[in-house]
């Protein structure tokens, strides 16, 4: 399977949304990345839940992928509608029982995945291969975009691959901050799946979108 994109919405052009949400949909852009901060869990707020749910509305084909970083997850997902087609990662570190919060999401049809932060030891997954349709790995430590890869990243995105592999499972890796141009090619043969692209690659100043995307999956294809 090729590589999949999905472009952090936070470091789009924040006054131009509905525009930039149809540009992606039209050069076929499989998720768009949608980061939701509790400012408590991390120390930031991004979109509210209102937003979570208005991202919906230009889409045709592209597939939300909300990123929560927030305590009790699932206590937003009624006001964000999370439902049939959604990709949607919570933190391990943010819930006191993620197989519940796993169950809610399968429950509701959306695509469940686990997302753990550089400190978190990456064997944690094991226990939730079985249930997960992908564990968001987090490159950077979560809370803003524009960030430094935290160090060790490519180590422990080819331990997850192997810890993947080696379960027989077909879980899907996501990777998550600081995907740039650079980066990109290696944590492909490193075994990610799924590359949220940030400030560092698609939304950097290299490129207008419209070049940075192809370009982006002429590397991770
Ligand atoms: C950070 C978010 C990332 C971030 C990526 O907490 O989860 O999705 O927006 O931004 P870059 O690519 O600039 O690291
Ligand atoms: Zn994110």
């Amino acid at each position: 399977m090729a590589g999949l994109l999905s472009p952090s919405v936070m470091c789009a052009d924040l006054l131009n949304l509905n525009d930039e949400i149809k540009k992606l949909d039209s050069l076929g852009v499989e998720y768009l990345h949608i980061d939701f901060m509790d400012n408590k869990f991390v120390p930031n707020i991004t979109f509210d839940t209102n937003m979570v749910r208005s991202f919906k509305k230009p889409m045709k084909n592209i597939k939300r992928d909300i990123h929560i970083m927030a305590f009790e997850p699932e206590k937003f997902f009624d006001a964000m509608e999370i439902g049939e087609g959604d990709m949607v990662s919570f933190h391990y570190e943010a819930s006191d029982d993620a197989h519940a919060v796993i169950a809610e999401l399968i429950k509701r049809n959306a695509k469940p995945c686990i997302a753990i932060s550089p400190d978190t030891p990456v064997e944690v997954v094991k226990d939730f291969l079985d249930e997960v349709y992908a564990v968001l790995l987090m490159t950077v430590y979560p809370g803003f975009a524009g960030q430094p890869m935290a160090p060790g990243s490519m180590e422990r995105l080819s331990e997850l691959r192997e810890i993947i592999d080696k379960s027989g499972k077909d879980v899907l890796i996501e990777v998550d901050g600081h995907v740039s141009w650079d980066h990109c090619e290696e944590m492909r043969e490193r075994g990610a799946d799924i590359f949220v692209a940030g400030s560092s690659s698609v939304y950097g100043k290299d490129y207008p979108l419209d070049e940075a995307v192809p370009r982006f999956y002429s590397l991770v294809k």
